[in-house]
């Protein structure tokens, strides 16, 4: 229980260790696996990449969820007051807070471009479901993507929509029903993605999808593949902004921190690998482009729903599917700061959701019109590393890059080396050896990793 009397009796505890798996899984699994994976993937020139992005999951995304859950549980409430209240517990500098206010930040950021992005995904539950799809070529179906992406109307009623349903379950407070949902539907879209896969698998250009995706070629790795590899194992896993710390203030002592975020790491690294291998044996059948960017899985998946059989019927469970994952994720981006505003300013939590959701419902504009009429606009394109960006591009990179591993490392340094190493002994339970690889790893590895990477890409731009 936490460090605060009685603290977790009140707000509940999960009622096993599944529960807790269960939300934890919710917000990993998303658009980051099925959408981003794969384009950053390509982009960054495939093997070299997946296996630095293996690494950091393994080597730093793992320590760093078990830290914040280990934080959240320690604390005993919501992240900020979580870290205030270890700090003055432990009689640390206050301002350890500012690593929860830095993750709500975040969250809110990352929520106005996923919910365009989730936009996208509810527009093609339609387009399958339509039979649009059906029997077209890899041009027909592209052009299918560029319409949208052409159509800022268009995509602000998705991205509406979207925001709109992730309001509607925060607003209500109440989650317990969608977690078991990811129960059921998880698997389901774990199905559908085989389903696919074992469909591609019959284009005859699996093996050169498998070679792309797990021969490393170092040649292609650049510095600045390294960073997105580190930022996206954040990304990925939900990690650097706090909502792993806000969902171990739920879980109860006796429950393995180790093992369980050991099964978040790997249900999250299974769909994002599954994702890629459906995905580029399709990419190379049709002669497509893996570095196309954003849009790739939105230009290839179709192909074959367009192919397979009853594919307007696997397309628009898949795309629900894909929504169902991308909610869950978008509902933990948007609660800590509705919490926060709960907490801090004292208002209630329809007013705070429908004025933080607002906000970022009209941010999500600027990240739409980058994707047409705004397509063209660099803000800070005279930096050199950002040459080209769009706000949308820009805001992707700051919050995932910067923000995330930022915001990592200082839940690294803050467990390493400010804790008092008897309290994490005490909530990890490790064997000897084991918790001393832990306690190495987020004491030196993750600071000494991600600093220099910061510092490798700082003086690359
Ligand atoms: N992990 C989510 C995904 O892979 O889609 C995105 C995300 C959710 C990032 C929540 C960060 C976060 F706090
Ligand atoms: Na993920």
């Amino acid at each position: 229980s936490g460090i605060m009397e009685g603290s977790n009796a009140k707000r509940g505890l999960w009622s096993s260790r599944l529960a807790f798996i269960l939300a934890a899984t919710g917000s990993a699994v998303g658009l980051g696996n099925i959408w981003k994976f794969p384009y950053v993937t390509g982009e960054n020139g495939g093997g070299a990449f997946v296996l630095v992005y293996l690494l950091c999951i393994a080597a730093i995304g793992l320590p760093i969820m078990m830290a914040e859950v280990l934080i959240g549980r320690r604390g005993g409430h919501s992240p900020v007051n979580s870290l205030k209240a270890i700090a003055r517990h432990d009689k640390l500098s206050p301002a350890w807070w500012m690593v929860g206010a830095l993750g709500v930040i975040a969250g809110f950021l990352i929520l106005s471009f996923y919910s365009v992005i989730g936009g996208w995904a509810v527009s093609y539950v339609g387009t399958a479901a339509s039979g649009q799809l059906t029997g077209q070529s890899a041009d027909a179906i592209g052009a299918i993507f560029s319409d949208l992406l052409g159509d800022p109307i268009t995509l602000l009623v998705w991205h509406t929509l979207f925001m709109g349903l992730v309001m509607l379950v925060v607003a209500k407070g109440v989650r317990s029903g969608l977690e078991r949902a990811v129960s059921i539907l998880m698997p389901a879209l774990f199905l559908l993605l085989l389903t696919v896969v074992g469909y591609a698998m019959t284009t005859g250009e699996f093996g050169r999808a498998v070679a792309f995706l797990f021969q490393p070629d170092f040649s292609k790795l650049t510095t600045a593949g390294v960073l997105v590899a580190l930022g996206h194992a954040f990304f990925t896993l939900s990690l650097g902004m706090a909502v792993m710390m806000a969902y171990g203030s739920y879980l109860p002592k006796n429950i393995s921190i180790a093992k369980t975020s050991i099964a978040v790491c790997i249900i999250d690294t299974a769909v994002a690998l599954l994702a890629g291998l459906a995905i580029f044996p399709i990419v190379f059948a049709n002669g497509l482009e893996p570095g196309a960017g954003p849009g790739l899985i939105f230009q290839t998946l179709p192909l074959a729903f367009g192919q397979m059989p009853m594919g307007s019927l696997f397309g628009t469970l898949f795309f629900l599917l894909l929504i169902f994952a991308a909610w869950t994720s978008g509902i933990s981006l948007l609660e800590p700061i509705v919490e926060w505003l709960e907490e801090q300013k004292g208002m209630n939590r329809t007013v705070s959701t429908l004025g933080a959701g607002f906000v970022c419902w009209a941010l999500g504009i600027a990240s739409i019109l980058s994707l047409n009429l705004w397509s063209d606009f660099a803000p800070l394109g005279w930096i050199g590393m950002l040459e080209g960006k769009t706000i949308f591009d820009l805001l992707d990179f700051f919050t995932a890059n910067i923000m995330l591993p930022l915001g990592g490392l200082l839940v690294a340094v803050f467990a390493g080396w400010v804790m008092s190493r008897k309290a994490m002994e005490d909530e990890l339970a490790l064997s000897a050896p084991m918790f001393r690889l832990w306690y190495i790893t987020v004491r030196y590895i993750t600071p000494v990793a991600v600093g220099t990477v910061f510092v490798y890409n700082l003086i690359g731009a």
